[in-house]
């Protein structure tokens, strides 16, 4: 089985403490192009300030996509992608493209492309700030300390296990299958252990594995990486239990590594742990080749092209863009400490109930990138 690395990728050129790197941006659909235009010029900044080149390529994915070239993602699109340091996605998806008969949805681009870039471990971190912790649904006592990365795999599992769908006894019969290989549950897992090396030496696996035979697997392999890792906790939680302890005890958990869908399912109810979605941005990492970026908020429709979206989420994977990517570690910890500060001095865009606009927020946070 494979060991893995942290994504970084061969071509990033470094001239003394510089370095040039190419930079795909898809910014997709509804308040996708918004988001990713102010984390662009959080970018440009950075770029400014350490001499650094940083050249991008747009293309277009999901919707946008099916209307200009009849597909969610063309293969120049994809080709793009695998050809470049880093990918910096928007959103995509939207109810114009919702047929349920349609042949391609703007979701099938996104899933495409994360499997045509290989990235296989999909990084949520959720950190509760201080200042917005009445934001949050949750008593504030439950709030305190919580600092989560969830782990979820992003290449297998019931998202890309075969499907079908026949007419069978007179009835219409559906199937999705959730399948993983001992191999990609190996360097999920392992990956989750490196991050927690970094924190606080704990690992969640989450499962199913009561009733699941692939969660059986997952829970085997993670058992066995566990002992090879015996300066850590590793514990093991079934996905029913993990969903009730995010929100009656979420301080308790440090990193926890998932299947594809429980990952998806979790993240978006940890989400409410930070008080808004538009807060939240995510990693996508693979073994070597370029990361993709994107906020874990979906496309907004609603508000889209009304100037008023949350751009924290994009900018933060921005960050982490610069830290997993291009290695850029001060540069990304910049605007982490920049976003942090401007939540503090109270700055809010609508959805944390302020007025600030997309571009007045990405103002502050560039006044306070040093
Ligand atoms: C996410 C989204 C996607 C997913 C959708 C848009 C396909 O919900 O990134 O969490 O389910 O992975
Ligand atoms: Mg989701």
């Amino acid at each position: 089985m494979s060991r893995v690395t942290l994504s970084s990728c061969p071509p990033v050129t470094y001239l003394e403490n510089t370095l040039k790197a190419k930079i795909v941006l898809l910014p997709g659909d509804g308040i996708g192009p918004e988001v990713v235009n102010e984390a662009v010029r959080v970018l440009d900044v950075i770029a400014q300030q350490g001499g650094h080149t940083f050249e991008y390529e747009t293309h277009l994915l999901g919707g946008c996509s099916i209307d200009a070239h009849g597909s969610s993602l063309t293969d120049k699109t994809l080709k793009a992608c695998q050809q470049s340091n880093a990918v910096l996605l928007g959103a995509v998806g939207g109810p114009r493209w919702d047929d349920p008969k349609a042949k391609d949805r703007p979701e099938r681009g996104l899933l495409a492309l994360r499997k045509g870039l290989q990235v296989f471990a999909n990084l949520r971190p959720v950190k509760v700030h201080p200042a917005l912790i009445d934001a949050s649904p949750l008593k504030p006592e439950k709030l305190r300390g919580v600092d989560i990365i969830v782990v979820r795999e992003l290449t297998g599992g019931l998202y890309f296990g075969a499907k079908k769908r026949e007419s069978f006894g007179g009835h219409e019969r559906a199937i999705d299958t959730l399948e993983y290989q001992d191999y990609e549950v190996q360097r999920v897992v392992e990956l989750a252990f490196r991050l927690a090396a970094t924190r606080r030496k704990k690992v969640t696996s989450v499962d199913k594995a009561n009733v699941l035979e692939s969660s059986r697997l997952w829970r085997q392999i993670a058992t066995c990486l566990g002992e090879q890792h015996n300066d850590f906790t590793l514990e093991h939680m079934l996905v029913d239990t993990a969903a009730m302890r995010l929100v009656t005890n979420p301080a308790a958990f440090d990193v926890l590594v998932t299947e594809n869908m429980f990952g998806d399912i979790l993240t978006d109810e940890a989400s409410v742990l930070a008080g808004s979605m538009g807060m939240l941005p995510s990693a996508s990492l693979g073994n070597g080749g370029p990361g993709l970026y994107e906020p874990i908020h979906g496309s907004a429709p609603d508000i889209a092209g009304k100037g008023s979206a949350n751009p924290i989420g994009t900018i933060l994977s921005a960050a982490l863009l610069l830290r997993y990517s291009l290695k850029l570690e001060p540069e990304a910890q910049a605007i982490e400490k920049a976003v942090d500060a401007v939540i503090t001095d109270g700055c809010r865009t609508a959805d944390l109930g302020g007025s600030l606009k997309t571009t007045q927020m990405t103002d502050e946070i560039i006044k306070r990138i040093s």
